[in-house]
């Protein structure tokens, strides 16, 4: 089905529906909305359809496995394997994702106030280096929505576990960033499981200036106030930073009471890349601006993975996440110190088949290694 996928039906999406891939990407979240929703609900010509797509979808994508099973801060991730924060920034497909196959889900970047991102063309597909490369700003409906769209039902009973990714709003000067992001907070912090401060998106002007000890500092300050260490809460961070600058967050996790690290978000780096103009607008990659993810940038987020598990000593989990597409490369993630990986340029390249055939390639892997179980797996790269 893998092979159908990427021969007949990427290409299709690519070409057709892709014209625009953000109008791709938006029509995949309805179709995922629409075949998810519970088949009981009208219209009635509707539901053997939808009965037949989620127990296909299961089957295909889900592989469950007491040895890929693990709690972290309390709570119950059966695999490894998550939805990257950006997919599903307002949570619109909220119902597809424990139906293919993810450990954990994390929604967002969400911000407190409602915005509608960059111009478009914002999102760019680099095919020839399994790449996308994108300039979205942060397009949401804002935390209150959010809130709303969970306290709807869907969190109470959601059978995995789901972060939510907080940034900052764009009409909100940098010097109130810290009230920014406890004002989303306030409004969504009994719904998500864990909450990420994301700090580390290219798209948002002065956003990665937040990634300095001084101005990061009151943020975590401010979130912890409200939170006093309830929820996890985890940092973002980008994977252009320099060993210093990593070194100064690390030096946050202990007073703030961090529960990890999420490494890493896009790259603002053009090195090694094959593409030299996107092709749908004709201009020089080194020209478009925005973050680069997928294959490029999956070295450096492992490196960078591997070097705060080093100076943590392996005491506070990493969320792994760059160019994730197959079970070698969760595996690298995993072995450089990573409890947790995520994906999403992988996951479109790859297609919804991606999440099971990983897994699947991580008990082979745990058994070349005379290992029982994933946790024994973190870190012994080392
Ligand atoms: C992202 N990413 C992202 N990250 C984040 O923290 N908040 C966000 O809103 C977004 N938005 C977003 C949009 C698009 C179109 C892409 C491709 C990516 C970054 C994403 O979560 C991840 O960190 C990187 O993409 C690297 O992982 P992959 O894509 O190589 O698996």
């Amino acid at each position: 089905m893998q092979d159908i996928y990427k021969s007949s039906l990427l290409p299709l999406i690519f070409k057709r529906l892709g014209a625009d891939p953000e109008t791709a990407h938006n029509q995949t979240l309805k179709i995922l909305t629409w075949l998810t929703t519970d088949p009981t609900e009208k219209p009635y010509w509707a539901q053997p359809t939808r009965r037949f797509a989620q127990a296909w979808l299961q089957s295909a994508c889900s592989l469950s496995s007491p040895r890929l099973a693990q709690t972290l801060w309390g709570l119950a991730f059966a695999n490894p394997v998550g939805l990257a924060a950006g997919f599903d920034k307002d949570g619109a497909a909220i119902q597809a994702w424990p139906g293919l196959g993810f450990g954990f889900i994390e929604l967002g970047t969400v911000t407190f106030h409602a915005q509608s991102g960059n111009p478009q063309p914002r999102l760019f597909r680099l095919p020839d280096d399994r790449a996308a490369l994108n300039r979205m700003g942060f397009n949401n409906r804002g935390a209150a929505k959010l809130a709303e769209r969970l306290l709807a039902g869907y969190v109470k009973e959601y059978p995995i576990p789901l972060g939510v990714n907080l940034g900052k709003s764009k009409v909100t000067p940098l010097e109130q960033a810290a009230r920014d992001y406890r004002q989303s907070f306030d409004l969504l912090k009994d719904l998500g499981r864990y909450f990420v401060v994301n700090v580390s998106s290219p798209n948002t002007p002065g956003l990665r200036s937040l990634q300095s000890k001084t101005q990061l500092a009151p943020i975590l300050e401010a979130l912890q106030s409200v939170n006093q260490g309830h929820k996890p809460l985890l940092v973002k961070i980008s994977p252009d930073l320099a060993w210093a600058d990593i070194d100064d967050i690390l030096a946050l996790i202990e007073p703030y009471q961090l529960a990890g690290i999420i490494a890493t978000n896009t790259t603002i780096a053009r090195t090694g890349l094959s593409t030299h103009r996107v092709r749908q607008t004709g201009s020089p990659v080194t020209q478009t601006a925005g973050g680069i993810s997928g294959a490029p940038v999956r070295q450096r987020s492992t490196e960078v993975i591997r070097y705060i598990y080093q100076r943590t000593q392996g005491q506070v989990p990493i969320i792994g996440v760059g160019g994730v597409f197959t079970a070698d490369d969760a595996w690298d993630k995993i072995t450089a110190g990573a409890s947790l990986v995520q994906v999403y340029t992988g996951w479109v390249y790859e297609g919804p088949w991606m999440v099971k055939k990983i897994l699947q390639g991580l008990l082979g892997k745990l058994d070349e290694a005379g290992l029982e179980t994933i946790s024994e797996a973190v870190g012994i790269g080392h």
